[in-house]
């Protein structure tokens, strides 16, 4: 068997057919096949499945192995298709991973974007609950970090010790800030006994569930939820700026909450966490393609979370509009 006898369409590679011709979406690439190359793509699509040697795959079509080898090596080459049985013995540097996560993250984000609370935030549909919602939620996550920034640091690799530790030292008391912004709604003892969404404490779980397993893994997935909060560039500052302002305007009373969120997202950049992971990225010994596929991955579920999270937070709120969450004791249940 070659190493190109096995090819799977890759995962996020979006498939869509028009006028004859078939465009494939992988991250922000866009490709066109046309004619024969679509035709021949078309009846391959179903058997791309990382199973199914090229040999067979010719078989059943009754088609030409070569020709089919030649497309998918085309493929193989502008990123939308991989063969399973590739040599696995390549080892990617730490800032080639980099590169990699930044643009598939950039992409994996897009979902969390399009969630509807962020546009009903901007646009004064959301309700109130929702907006002290939103603000609770962000204050016990960030809580959270004194929960598995310690267990990444505890369990990191030798290479990744230093900078996790650092980062944790800096972190930790990085929900004060928050907790300052909730002061000026509610009284502290409200805040410090609020209970988090089951799904706010999942995005929490998932993250010490990696820092214990993976250091590296771990960071790779924390760095997919600093970017939501970099404004490092003039593009993401302006992103962000925009929606604090929009938030401002309607909803005039969470003035001090939003002044808690800017002077975090200063803190943050004061301490140059937006380098944090490259950083790492230089000092990881080169990555085997096992470490790749795990860091991309978790990297992926933590996406998969932060929907979950911002879902949360929509769904919830707009039904049970009590906030914050109390916990139950024998008198109110
Ligand atoms: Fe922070």
């Amino acid at each position: 068997m070659s190493a190109v006898d096995l090819p799977v369409l890759k995962r996020s590679a979006q498939v869509s057919r028009k006028n004859g011709s078939v465009v494939i979406r992988h991250l922000r690439d866009e490709i066109t096949l046309d004619g024969a190359a679509a035709e021949l793509f078309g009846k391959m699509q179903p058997l791309l499945d990382g199973k199914t040697e090229i040999d067979r795959i010719a078989q059943n079509l009754n088609e030409k192995a070569p020709r089919l080898r030649a497309l998918a090596e085309q493929m193989s080459k502008v990123g939308v298709l991989s063969f399973m049985n590739a040599p696995a013995g390549e080892l990617m540097s730490g800032t080639d991973f980099y590169k990699l996560h930044k643009e598939h993250c950039a992409f994996w984000l897009e979902d969390v974007y399009r969630q509807p609370l962020w546009e009903q935030i901007t646009s004064g549909k959301a309700s109130r609950a929702q907006v002290i919602g939103f603000a609770f939620e962000k204050y016990h996550y960030i809580e959270g970090a004194y929960e598995h920034m310690g267990i990444a640091a505890a369990n990191a690799t030798p290479e990744m010790m230093p900078h996790l530790a650092r980062h944790f030292i800096e972190e930790y008391r990085h929900g004060d800030i928050y907790r300052k912004g909730l002061r000026s709604l509610f009284p502290d003892d409200v805040v410090l006994r609020a209970q988090p969404l089951p799904s706010t404490r999942a995005l929490i779980n998932y993250l010490s569930e990696t820092a214990a397993r993976s250091s590296f893994a771990y960071y790779a997935g924390n760095e997919l939820l600093q970017l939501t909060e970099n404004t490092g560039d003039d593009k993401a500052g302006n992103a962000v700026n925009e929606f604090y302002d929009a938030m401002r305007k309607h909803y005039p009373w969470t003035d001090k909450l939003i002044d808690s969120f800017i002077e975090h997202t200063h803190a943050d950049q004061k301490l140059g966490h937006e380098d944090a992971f490259l950083l790492m990225c230089k000092s990881v010994p080169p990555l085997t393609r096992a470490e790749v596929d795990d860091a991309l991955n978790v990297a992926r579920s933590m996406a998969e979370h932060l929907l979950l999270f911002m879902e949360g937070i929509d769904i919830f709120y707009a039904n049970f509009p009590t906030v914050p969450r109390l916990p139950c004791d024998l008198r109110s249940e």
